[in-house]
């Protein structure tokens, strides 16, 4: 290995107890490929096998907590305790290959597609659709609703822990229902769950809350628990960096092992509600980084990409698209061939890449999505 690269392969110990062999991690990718059912397919099991013995973490595709959370077709589900066997799948292809395998845990909200959720009704922190033309109202939860949901984030940590996990990803982002009960957009609600930016928080807080009860009570073994954020929201009113900032430090105050932060690109700048211009990586990491592990990601395809992304200060770094593009990133890298490093989708490689054909298609007909496709 080039020496520079030794910083990626240092061990990590999260203060759950957890340890990790390097710094890179599988960023969670939705794969389209479980069964209708919720259960995953052999397919999608063998291509988390295929990215699992370099990364020291793999972070899975979402799983809906409750049936009205589903928000993917294929979506692998995690909401009846007959899915355990099927969780446990995922969960022994990764830790087989050398990974710690963590489960993101997910609501959907007023994203789900209507026809996914029971009696097409989709719900969500108010009555207030997502932004673009012809996206459905949603129903407002009640408050004994949001309690059950709290719940369901609950039972399906059971279940991760049960599965063999070594640990869960509350899903906080992308517009998701944790989310939706954040911003401004979609929580127009005057009750405890809803007005002030403090009460704006409580429902991602008490989710945070019950997962960590869980773990304390069923985990045998050290649990990691992480949290996914995206800063800000691109629309009026929505998100702003600022606010971004007032969720990071409660959610630093919760002894948590680590925040991801989601973003499309690593070193993008705030849009608003920040008074400097560094990326807002470094504003995160400046704001939190003591307290808390953070985990940068987006668009880091070279080695030395990654190096510089590291070189900011963030502990971890995920990868998501690189690695279906270049399943061996990190033996490449481990082994002095990071020049071998593949940055561009080759559409004849389905077979030797091991990816699922939903999860293909996906990719091969989102032009701009993956470098090298038109
Ligand atoms: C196919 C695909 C599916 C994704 N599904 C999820 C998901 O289930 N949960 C999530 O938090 N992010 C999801 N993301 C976002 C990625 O985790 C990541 O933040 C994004 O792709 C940028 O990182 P990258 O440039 O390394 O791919 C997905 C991205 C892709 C490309």
């Amino acid at each position: 290995m080039n020496s520079k690269y030794a910083p990626l392969f240092e061990s990590f110990t999260f203060p759950s107890g957890v340890e990790v062999k390097n710094r890179v991690v599988m960023a969670p990718m939705t794969n389209f490929s479980s069964n209708a059912d919720g259960t995953v397919t052999d397919a999608e099991v063998k291509y988390y096998a295929r990215r699992s013995d370099g990364v020291g973490m793999v972070v899975t595709a979402c799983t809906y907590v409750t049936a009205n959370g589903k928000g993917f077709q294929g979506e692998f589900g995690g909401d009846r305790d007959e899915l355990i066997p099927s969780l446990k799948q995922v969960a022994t292809a990764i830790k087989e290959k050398g990974a710690k395998a963590v489960l993101q845990i997910f609501h959907g909200g007023r994203q789900c597609p209507p026809e996914l959720v029971p009696n097409g009704e989709i719900v969500s922190a108010s009555a207030v659709p997502a932004e673009g033309n012809g996206k459905p109202v949603p129903r407002e939860l009640t408050d004994q609703e949001i309690e059950s949901i709290i719940h369901d984030f609950g039972e399906t940590t059971r279940r991760a822990i049960e599965a063999g996990y070594d640990g869960v990803e509350i899903h906080g982002a992308n517009g998701y229902l944790l989310q939706q009960f954040f911003s401004p957009h979609s929580n127009r609600r005057e009750d405890r769950w809803g007005g002030s930016i403090e009460k704006r928080l409580t429902f991602p807080l008490a989710v945070v809350d019950e997962v960590k009860k869980v773990a304390a009570e069923h985990a045998k073994a050290p649990f990691i628990i992480g949290y996914r954020f995206s800063p800000e929201e691109p629309e009026t009113p929505g998100i702003t960096m600022a606010e971004t900032l007032v969720l990071i430090d409660a959610l630093a105050d919760k002894n948590l092992d680590y925040l991801h932060v989601s973003l499309q690109e690593f070193w993008s700048k705030p849009r608003r509600g920040a008074e400097d211009s560094r990326a807002r990586i470094e504003i995160i990491q400046e704001r939190v980084g003591d307290k808390v592990s953070v985990i940068g990601v987006g668009a880091l395809y070279t080695a030395d990409d990654v190096l510089k992304a590291f070189q900011s200060g963030v502990p971890f770094i995920a990868m998501g698209r690189e690695l279906i593009i270049d399943p061996d990133w990190v033996q490449k890298v481990k082994e002095g061939r990071e020049a071998e490093i593949v940055t561009k989708i080759d559409k004849s490689k389905q077979q030797d890449l091991v990816v699922p054909d939903p999860l293909w298609q996906a990719i091969i007909h989102s032009p701009g999505w993956f470098p090298g496709i038109e």
